[in-house]
């Protein structure tokens, strides 16, 4: 058992392994979200960049961060300022910044024009997150260009500009125990959401009430904020009938009837950490027989992506494995018809389950919900591989999917949506279903950690009962 490592050191000893990145001559820079006007004077929920919450550990907006390659790191913070505090609130300020977050420096970001020109002379290469700052690029040219200014004083201007994304995407698929032990309780949270409005929709029903998809949305957020979470990590889907097979609906009004499925995909954000979970659940809390079947084929290509999800796989086999198990399915359920399509390899080669199927079987979770991190292994990128899509003949370039390694966390959720079509049996039409859990890879398989709220239909059904 190694000691556990305070807050300080745990952000430092990133912000080094970063460094250790950056080359000789090389300085980072690094500024978190802009607040963003709703209108008026109000100000949409402050969301911190999760590169720079990352490296510092610190929440609040209006601060940059700067890292040389030597390892000396410069926080520039909101100054102290007693009658903005009245109004906005605590603001740890430049002096208290030094020893609360372990930087070198601190400046008031008042001073960000006058310190960064100094601070890059002499140095290589500026590394900066590429694409993610409106105005950022604008910002540092015109910082490189007081340096040019001062070239005749024998100054030396930068002469590259990397993409800081590169390594710290690298840094951030790989989550520490820190990160994990996050990212355990906020799917313990969201789990707890799920279960809740579950039982909740069931028990309404069975009052008599009127259930709204913002009812159950309702359900969500309470359970999210009562386990001490800020957030969801994204608009919440909760999708009564046939809602469902809109792959981005958001909760909105329609009435959840008994004998509808309800899609909800739902998850919260825990001291910074994403959580993603997709359950669908009969309204009443007892499938009809056409629900069942679509579920437990459902239910059954996520275990096949499940057993696919280990070290030394590659991410894109959970896809494969889910995909086989559908196409078969799809054919022994008679909603794809064999004298139409033919074997389960002819449905997977022409990719006729995608009209059924046409999202991917999961994404890297962390900071955010669509984290980063390359989905090609790195190391064999150089390996293109053309194929022709069969549906819209395009010709697509593909490169060898990552290999999977303990620490890494994903989702996995396959999904079946069914539109009303005059070939499709109208027992399955305006059905959409999806299963969604959260992995994380270990030595020898994966943890599920959003198992908190069932997923086995029988056990479904149990928990909504009374
Ligand atoms: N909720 C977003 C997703 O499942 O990817
Ligand atoms: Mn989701
Ligand atoms: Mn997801």
């Amino acid at each position: 058992m190694t000691a556990p490592i305070d807050h300080q050191t745990r952000y430092a000893q990133r912000r080094a392994r970063l460094a250790s990145q950056l080359g000789e001559g090389g300085i980072a820079i690094v500024p978190t979200a802009p607040l963003r006007l709703r209108n008026r004077d109000s100000e949409y929920p402050f969301r911190f960049d999760s590169y720079f919450y990352y490296l510092t550990g610190f929440g609040e907006p209006n601060a940059w961060l700067v890292l040389t390659a030597e390892g000396r790191t410069t926080l520039f913070c909101q100054p102290k300022d007693p009658e903005r505090e009245i109004w906005d609130g605590y603001r740890l300020g430049p002096q208290a910044a030094v020893a609360a977050l372990g930087v070198d420096e601190a400046y008031s970001v008042d001073e960000l024009d006058a310190r960064l020109p100094p601070l890059l002379e002499n140095r290589h290469a500026v590394w900066y997150p590429f694409a993610t700052h409106a105005g950022l690029e604008s910002r540092i040219d015109g910082w490189l260009h007081k340096v040019r200014a001062r070239v005749r004083h024998g100054v030396l201007c930068p002469e590259a500009l990397r993409d800081l994304c590169q390594p710290l995407d690298e840094m951030r698929l790989i989550k520490d125990d820190h990160e994990l032990d996050l990212m355990r309780r906020a799917a313990r949270a969201s789990a707890r959401a799920h279960a809740r409005a579950m039982q909740r929709c069931a028990a309404m029903l069975r009052a008599g009430e009127d259930v709204r998809e913002y009812h159950l949305e309702a359900e969500l957020l309470h359970e999210f904020r009562r386990s001490g979470a800020q957030s969801p990590a994204y608009g919440s889907i909760v999708a009564a009938g046939a809602n469902a097979c809109v792959l981005h609906y958001r909760a909105d009004t329609a009435a959840v009837r008994a004998g509808d499925l309800v899609l909800i995909d739902a998850g919260c954000e825990l001291d910074g950490y994403a959580s993603d979970i997709t359950r669908t659940f009969p309204a009443n809390g007892r499938f009809t027989g056409p629900q069942r079947d679509l579920y437990e084929l459902v239910q059954a290509a996520q275990q096949a992506a499940i057993d696919a999800t280990r070290p030394g796989a590659r991410f894109a086999d959970a896809h494969d494995a889910a995909v086989r198990v559908l196409a078969q399915g799809l054919l022994d359920l008679g909603v794809l018809n064999r004298n139409d399509v033919g074997h389960t390899d002819d449905v997977i080669e022409k990719r006729q389950y995608f009209r059924f199927y046409m999202h991917r079987t999961g994404h890297w979770l962390g900071l955010d919900v669509h984290d980063v991190g390359s989905y090609v292994e790195p190391t064999e990128a150089g390996q293109v591989c053309e194929r022709r899509d069969p549906l819209s003949g395009e010709v697509i370039r593909e490169r060898p999917s990552r290999i999977l390694r303990p620490g890494m966390v994903l989702t996995i959720e396959p999904g079946l949506y069914i539109r009303p079509a005059e070939d499709v049996p109208e027992r399955f039409w305006n059905m959409g279903l999806r299963i969604e859990d959260d992995a994380v890879v270990t030595d020898d398989g994966c943890e599920l950690i959003t198992r908190g709220v069932p997923v086995d239909p029988d056990a479904i059904e149990a928990l909504m009962q009374g």
